[in-house]
């Protein structure tokens, strides 16, 4: 995949539970109405737009990093478990953001890596979104703002306020973007 930079947003993201699924769908509305945005499930994300301006790439912590087959497999576990009140997203069998940048190794010009983790300090958690930020540079991708974690409590649900800070960065990332900002 090869892509200039020009105009369209695509966010592609991995979900289990929908949290990073409703994260991805907050900054896509923060990107605002001057955006052309593309909301992509990995599972769907064979190839990108051709007039991409920026790759944005969101996934939930699993490990520490990116999931793998066998977290995933425990996913599905923490979801038979009636106490922690999560549903599997549709495409909760499908592989994940790790094997996507593997297999398709988006060459694009800029990008910005976000994830979800739980609400403690980041040496405890990890961080996706760092793992996905660290192979977009290897590829060769510039990126356009710091990689973003957004907070889920210990049962892997949102905290309060997250949503609208996904917004408010989807508002700076426009920002970012504006042709008054390109560098
Ligand atoms: C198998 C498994 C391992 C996890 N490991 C971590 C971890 O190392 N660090 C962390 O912050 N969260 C961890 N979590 C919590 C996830 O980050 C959380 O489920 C996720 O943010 C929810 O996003 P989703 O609804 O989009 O899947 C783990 C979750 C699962 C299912």
């Amino acid at each position: 995949m090869n892509h200039e930079p020009t105009g369209t947003v695509a966010i592609v993201y991995e979900s289990m539970f929908g949290s990073t699924r409703r994260i991805g769908e907050a900054i896509a509305e923060g990107l605002g109405a001057g955006q052309q945005v593309t909301l992509i499930p990995v599972r769907d994300a064979h190839s990108l737009p051709d007039d991409l301006s920026v790759l944005i790439v969101g996934a939930p912590t699993h490990a520490h990093g990116l999931s793998r087959p066998e977290s995933r497999v425990d996913a599905v576990k923490w979801a038979a478990n009636e106490q922690m009140d999560l549903e599997l997203e549709p495409e909760f069998d499908a592989p994940g953001i790790r094997e996507w940048l593997k297999q398709y190794e988006p060459q694009v010009a800029r990008h910005v890596a976000f994830d979800t983790r739980v609400d403690m300090p980041r040496i405890f958690t990890g961080s996706a979104a760092a793992a996905i930020d660290r192979r977009m540079s290897k590829l060769g991708s510039r990126r356009l703002a710091e990689p973003m974690s957004f907070l889920v409590d210990r049962n892997s649900h949102l905290e309060a306020g997250e949503i609208d800070r996904a917004k408010r960065w989807g508002a700076e990332l426009a920002a970012a973007l504006a042709p008054t900002a390109a560098h």
